[in-house]
């Protein structure tokens, strides 16, 4: 396993999101802080809720395409950005095993304990294969990946969706400026359907993503000492026409005042008020090309399931 970061580098910059999005009107914080133990473990369940279509759908369109994937590229290394378990890229990691050429697989998230595990039971998996987790933040830490002259970087099951279009430009360019020229992303996007099918997969009657959604109060409770009620808040999912995006919120039940004994500071909440957790962007496939060719990739392949509800695009780093 790589380190890219440690536990004070997650502190400083949870301290930094928490103070900056409490401070902030309306109050918002960065999703990548749901991810601890229990948040990875419920988003897995979320995987597999009968309403969040995101994972199975790209899981059928990866099964129809993964040889195809695998002809086409041929690539000795495989990236996997935000690979959470890395459950469905063990297609990929068949289908290029198979066609002989894979080497190593590199998975990278941000949280230390979802890629332990998935780096554990690849490595018995995939005895021929040479599995390097890397701790590490795909907004921040994209220059230190291994380099290499064949790698395929695979971001899926639409976490692209989850970065603002500032951050999505910002990432897509980072990730050319680490790629050579001729090298691959497979990039898993969410495309715009009806709100109807939309909300509910972010609102589910399990109440599971209610409770990851209020997982990152528990995260901000536990690394900073804080005092908030997680069910003080409601969850709400909403879909905002105008970017084309589902929101979750959690809206205060009541008037509070928390106290973040880590920060030093107090927030306070009215009756209602709202703090964004996360955006999950939906997408076109002209959108899609457009702002991959404005960051130099250019779209090779695309896949979508009968539906179009979910596009695999791939995509090769072509001269700026
Ligand atoms: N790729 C998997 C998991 C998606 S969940 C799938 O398709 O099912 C999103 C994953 O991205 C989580 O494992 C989370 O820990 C990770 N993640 C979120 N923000 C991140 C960031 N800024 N840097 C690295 N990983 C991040
Ligand atoms: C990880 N990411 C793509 C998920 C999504 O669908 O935006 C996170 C999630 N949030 C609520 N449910 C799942």
């Amino acid at each position: 396993m790589i380190t890219l970061m440690d536990e004070r580098d997650l502190a400083r910059w949870l301290r930094a999101d928490v103070r900056t999005g409490f401070t902030a009107t309306p109050k918002r914080l960065p999703p990548k802080w749901f991810y601890d133990a229990r948040g990875s473990a419920l988003f897995e369940e979320i995987t597999r809720l009968p309403e969040y279509y995101p994972t199975r759908t790209e899981r059928a369109v990866l099964a129809e395409h993964a040889a195809e994937i695998a002809r086409i590229t041929e690539v000795k290394t495989l990236v996997e950005l935000g690979s959470g378990s890395s459950e469905k890229t063990r297609l990929l990691l068949d289908a290029l095993t198979a066609r002989g050429t894979l080497g190593g697989f590199v998975p990278l998230d941000v949280s230390a304990d979802a890629l332990g595990d998935a780096v554990t039971v690849l490595g018995e998996s995939y005895p021929g294969l040479t599995v390097t987790g890397v701790v590490g933040d795909f907004s921040r830490h994209l220059r230190h990946l291994p380099d290499g002259d064949s790698r395929m970087v695979a971001f899926l099951g639409g976490t692209i969706g989850n970065l603002t279009p500032r951050e999505r430009s910002a990432f897509l360019a980072a990730l050319r400026s680490t790629l050579h020229e001729g090298e691959w992303l497979l990039l898993g996007a969410g495309l715009v359907k009806d709100p109807a099918i939309e909300v509910p997969a972010y609102d589910d009657a399990a109440g599971v993503t209610a409770e990851f959604n209020r997982n990152v109060l528990r995260v901000i409770n536990r690394e900073l000492g804080a005092a908030f009620d997680p069910y003080a808040f409601d969850h709400v999912a909403l879909w905002a026409p105008g970017p084309e995006w589902i929101e979750m919120r959690l809206r205060s039940r009541v008037a509070q005042r928390v106290a973040i004994p880590g920060l030093g500071m107090t927030v306070d909440f009215a009756a209602g008020e709202e703090i964004r957790t996360e955006v999950s962007a939906k997408f076109r496939r002209g959108g899609i090309t457009a702002e991959l060719a404005a960051a130099g990739f250019e779209v090779y392949r695309w896949w979508n399931d009968p539906q179009e509800w979910f596009g695999l695009t791939l995509a090769r780093a072509v001269r700026p």
